[in-house]
């Protein structure tokens, strides 16, 4: 079995920024607070509470004078509660999800209705969906689109950060096609990060030599399993695995070529872990070919 890692994996900017600016504050500080997990990742949540850095899920869980807001960032309302609480702030609000976050603002200010392709469920989505206050609706696919005829005639269409921009493209033109023959105006914003077209395209390319793939990191990083997505969808066995321990041994029999890649939130310590443990078994022959 041979095992080939993905030319560009792992952690992004964003989560490399919020990751060294709470770590700074908690050893200035002693410990701090962050609201949600600071990125997707266990093995990152559990790390950092080690150097005194606790995720709360409430303002009202905090017990001391501060709190870090993650990569993901938050809505106007949340940011007026801490200003209520009189809490210092840590904004570690990657800045290209603050662009996303700006861009609501400025469409829904000039008159847009905002409509973001992504998951409604998301703490990015919501913070964003925040900034445009209650004029903005999230949905996962043209599927889920609305009637047009239901809708203002000023639409303006954003991302999630971590969508593919094939996929964008696809949803903006047809909010195009639906709404030709009708009177209204559109305003397309690309709100997707680089880090993630820069990532789906090493494993896209990963993808055309190797029989199965390993996409390392959580459940919840949205861009993991949108990676996970993409490789399935390519017609290659895929499993996403969050560390090494949840590699099973029987899975890979079948495989020669397995090729490794990871979400933006994933550690070097888990995806290094990941190729240890598939090196191990294939020094053991567990595969369809040595
Ligand atoms: Fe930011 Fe993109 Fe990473 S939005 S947190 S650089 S995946």
């Amino acid at each position: 079995m041979r095992i080939e890692r993905a030319k560009e994996m792992g952690f992004c900017f964003g989560v490399k920024r919020a990751i060294r600016l709470v770590e700074r504050a908690a050893r200035e500080y002693g410990h701090l607070e962050t609201l949600g997990p600071l990125v997707h990742n266990q093995m990152v949540v559990d790390g950092m509470a080690g150097r005194g850095v606790r995720a709360v899920d409430s303002l009202e869980e905090i017990s001391g004078p501060r709190v870090a807001i993650a990569s993901h960032g938050v809505g106007p309302q949340v940011f007026e509660e801490i200003r209520k609480h009189h809490f210092q702030v840590i904004d570690a609000t990657c800045p290209w999800v603050a662009r996303a976050q700006k861009a609501a603002q400025r469409l829904t200010q000039a008159g847009f209705l905002v409509i973001l392709l992504g998951d409604a469920e998301h703490p990015e989505v919501k913070g964003v969906l925040g900034w445009a206050s209650d004029r903005g609706i999230a949905v996962q696919n043209e599927g889920e689109l609305p009637d047009l005829k239901g809708l203002p005639r000023r639409l303006g269409v954003i991302s999630q950060s971590t969508q593919s921009p094939e996929r964008f493209a696809e949803f903006a033109r047809k909010i195009v096609d639906l709404g030709l023959g009708r009177s209204i105006e559109l305003r397309i914003v690309n709100t997707i990060c680089d880090a993630t077209p820069r990532r789906q395209a090493a494993t896209l390319d990963l993808v055309q030599r190797v029989d199965a793939m390993v996409v390392v990191g959580g459940q919840s990083s949205a861009n993991t399993c949108r990676l996970a997505l993409l490789c399935s969808g390519s017609g290659v066995e895929t499993r996403q695995v969050e560390t090494a321990d949840d590699i099973e041994e029987t899975w890979l029999e079948a495989h020669h070529r397995v090729g490794v890649t990871a979400g933006t939130s994933t550690p070097d310590e888990a995806i290094d872990g990941v190729v240890r443990r598939l090196e191990e078994l294939a020094g053991r022959g567990v595969s369809g070919a040595g």
